[in-house]
């Protein structure tokens, strides 16, 4: 999840001067630095790229604007025939800066911390393209996918395979597991989840096996509730990340046997802090002890987040594996 932003202080620091958010992303020493920060203070055992979800439809040519505090805008795509074209060269060229960062990273990075790279799941990131933005209710995205469900698929394809190209070089500058986030998969009926959700993320994990066999890969099917099941029988990931509404019971009967567990501590107990913080965290690592887990949260850090409180927690976590 993302472990770098807003409630660092250095973060902010860093943003104010590279001006845009995109500037960030793009400019390989400052997403390397704000990459790095969170690692400094806390010591992860993992970084994950400093980047984000909507810089594949702005390599697909899209106009993205990230507005201080209104979260995303971005060119609205009205109809299944204007879609983008992925033109590789164009598509390569303008995402070059990211894999200069990770390279960059890479380097930097002691050799026991792994580095995460990172892609929007196609459904999530269609849903920016058709929305415009973030969405209350995904009104114009499931008139499309319900309407036309061979148009949709189409603007799916398009992304599976900037995914993965995106993905690739991302493996090829250096990143060691690659993580696709679904932050919407939860807004899909079990028909549309198991097409629009399941497979393209089964597409992009056989694509990436062919040419990298022996990277992980991650997925985050935000809020699938009971289809998470049906997610870690068919989508061929090795990781999952749960979110904060998940069992742990049931997390370790039905899902463990199959991935590895990750996530599902709130992030507004980060916010909080202190004991009730980690009752939770304990739950969560006694719960899931018997399996394979990385110790996450459920979903990013929120800006509110006192950075002592991720302090805490990581230093519990330490102590906990010592002991
Ligand atoms: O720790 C890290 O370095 C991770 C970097 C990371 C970012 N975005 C940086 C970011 C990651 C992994 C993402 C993924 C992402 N981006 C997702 C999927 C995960 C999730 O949170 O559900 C989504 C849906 C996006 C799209 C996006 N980016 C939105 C909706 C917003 C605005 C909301 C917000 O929190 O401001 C962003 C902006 C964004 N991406 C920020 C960061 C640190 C905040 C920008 C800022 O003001 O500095």
């Amino acid at each position: 999840m993302r472990q770098a932003g807003r409630y660092l202080p250095e973060y902010r620091q860093v943003r104010a001067q590279a001006g845009g958010f995109l500037d960030l992303c793009f400019t390989p020493e400052l997403a390397t630095e704000v990459t790095l920060q969170p690692l400094r203070r806390f010591g992860m055992d993992a970084a994950i790229l400093f980047s984000d979800i909507l810089v594949v439809p702005f390599g697909l040519g899209m106009g993205v604007a990230f507005e201080e505090g209104e979260g995303p805008k971005l060119d609205r795509l009205d109809a299944p025939d204007a879609l983008p074209r992925l033109d590789l060269e164009r598509f390569k060229a303008t995402l070059e800066p990211v894999y200069e960062a990770v390279a960059r990273i890479a380097d930097r990075l002691p050799a026991e911390t792994a580095l995460i790279g990172f892609a929007g799941a196609p459904w999530t990131v269609a849903t920016y393209m058709i929305e415009g933005g973030s969405s209350r209710d995904f009104a114009r995205t499931k008139s499309w996918a319900y309407g036309d469900p061979e148009g949709f698929g189409r603007l799916i394809g398009l992304l599976i395979d900037a995914t993965v190209e995106h993905l690739s070089a991302q493996i090829r500058a250096g990143a060691e597991v690659v993580q696709l986030f679904d932050s919407w998969a939860g807004v899909l009926a079990e028909t549309q989840f198991a097409r629009w959700s399941i497979a393209p993320i089964r597409a992009i994990a056989e694509a990436l096996r062919r040419q990298h066999p022996a990277i992980p890969i991650i997925a985050f099917p935000r809020g699938a509730g009971a289809n998470y099941l049906a997610f870690a029988e068919q989508a061929g990931v090795d990781g999952l990340g749960l979110d904060t509404a998940v069992p742990l019971d049931w997390a370790a009967r039905a899902l463990q046997p199959t991935v590895v567990l990750q996530g599902n501590l709130d992030p507004q107990l980060a916010v909080i802090g202190g004991a009730p913080m980690l009752i939770e965290a304990e739950r969560i690592l006694q719960g899931w002890a018997k399996g394979p887990l990385i110790f996450n949260l459920g979903h990013g850090v929120v800006p509110e987040t006192p950075p002592e409180s991720i302090g805490a927690l990581s230093q519990y976590l330490r102590d906990f594996r010592r002991g």
